[in-house]
């Protein structure tokens, strides 16, 4: 029996109430698995920043450098409580980019699904949908404009101005366009490149480093798409893409805008994978407005600990059946509010029941 040591770190906001019901199915899979995980929950985000005086403390740096996979939570405060904290202690700055760069996680794997049981809560028209979504967006996590040189200042007119750096060198392309090459080879063989390369240099040498790995790669089709395009697309015709790359803003940006057209950010899990270490974290923020209201979406905490059992743990069919419960709950005609809106066939449920209902599938479901 193997035993997995998994960080914790609930975060913020909606954060603890979503982290809650996650660890709920991965208690359930371990009964089921004989597999051991033994969870250590350590302070991460504002709160952390409010207790101990910073978002990401020391005790916190050494656990995740010493787990086998870390489950985070969303961070983030309102607008009016983030402003008591200063900017570089703010738990994005202060907590998140650096946990990237302490974990090494230069790719972020972000699956844009919509279940077909979903396909109506998609804003997209139903011949736009079909029978749901299925593609995955890999985003660089360490490099760009989030960890270049910035420099704040006045000019000689006394005009404060900004500079920020988008910073890439070629070993960090190509790490992340390999590992998005080397996806594309296990699914559709399809790779759509999303750059920017009629203005910005970073741009021509990431499509410089994407061509010499294509010729490593015979088999997967490349599609090169400007980023604006592929805005448009995503929304025109969401089918046409199965994987796709991009440097780390246009990633964070696209990948909202995938939460849109599967009609929930809430649907959004994402795990962030380095040579090494890994950790898991939803694409959504810590929704401060409805936090500790038992009506947030726990399916994207949920599914990170499917991505975690896949991708850290090498459990990918336990990861499928967590899914595959998720599926079932909808199927059943039960989802939170955000997907359960007035006027929805489904019955809106609380985070909590949400949770139970998970678990009630997954143990119908043992030895299938
Ligand atoms: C995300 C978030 C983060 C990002 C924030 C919290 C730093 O928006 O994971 O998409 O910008 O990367
Ligand atoms: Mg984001």
């Amino acid at each position: 029996m193997t035993e997995h040591t998994v960080a914790v770190l609930a975060g913020d906001g909606i954060g603890p109430e979503t982290t809650r019901e996650a660890l709920k199915v991965l208690a359930a899979v371990e009964r089921a698995s004989g597999e051991r995980f033994r969870l250590e929950h350590a302070p991460f985000g504002a709160a952390a920043y409010f207790e101990h005086g910073h978002p990401f403390p020391q005790q916190t740096r050494d656990l995740c450098a010493k787990a086998d996979a870390v489950l985070k939570g969303p961070v983030g405060l309102s607008h009016e409580k983030a402003a008591e904290i200063p900017v570089e202690l703010q738990p994005e700055r202060g907590g998140v980019v650096p946990l990237r760069g302490h974990l090494e996680t230069f790719a972020n794997l972000r699956p844009v699904v919509l279940p077909a049981e979903l396909a109506h809560v998609s804003p997209l028209r139903d011949r736009i949908v079909g029978e749901g979504l299925d593609l995955v967006m890999v985003r660089e996590l360490l490099g760009g404009l989030y960890t270049g040189d910035k420099h704040r200042g006045r000019d000689e007119h006394g005009r404060r101005f900004v500079a920020e750096t988008l910073r890439y060198d070629e070993e960090q392309i190509r790490r992340v366009v390999r590992f998005a090459f080397e996806l594309a080879t296990k699914r559709k063989g399809v790779l759509h490149n999303i750059h920017k390369r009629n203005i910005l240099e970073s741009s021509v040498l990431w499509n410089e480093v994407v061509e010499e790995e294509a010729a490593h790669f015979p088999d997967v089709d490349v599609v090169h798409m400007l980023v604006d395009a592929a805005a448009t697309h995503l929304c025109l015709d969401p089918a046409q893409f199965d994987v796709m790359v991009m440097e780390n803003l246009f990633g964070d940006i696209l990948s909202d805008q995938g939460g849109g057209l599967i009609g929930s950010l809430g649907l959004m899990p994402s795990a962030c994978i380095g040579p090494e270490r890994a950790y898991y974290e939803p694409a959504h923020g810590s929704a401060p407005d409805i936090a500790g209201g038992d009506v947030a979406n726990p399916y994207s905490m949920i599914g990170c600990v499917a991505l975690m059992l896949e991708h850290s743990f090498g459990l990918p069919e336990w990861s499928r059946r967590i899914f595959a419960a998720m599926r079932r709950v909808f199927r059943a005609g039960y989802a939170t509010a955000d997907l359960a809106e007035s006027g929805s066939v489904l019955k809106p449920v609380g985070t909590a029941a949400f949770g139970d209902l998970v678990v009630e599938q997954l143990s119908k479901d043992e030895g299938s």
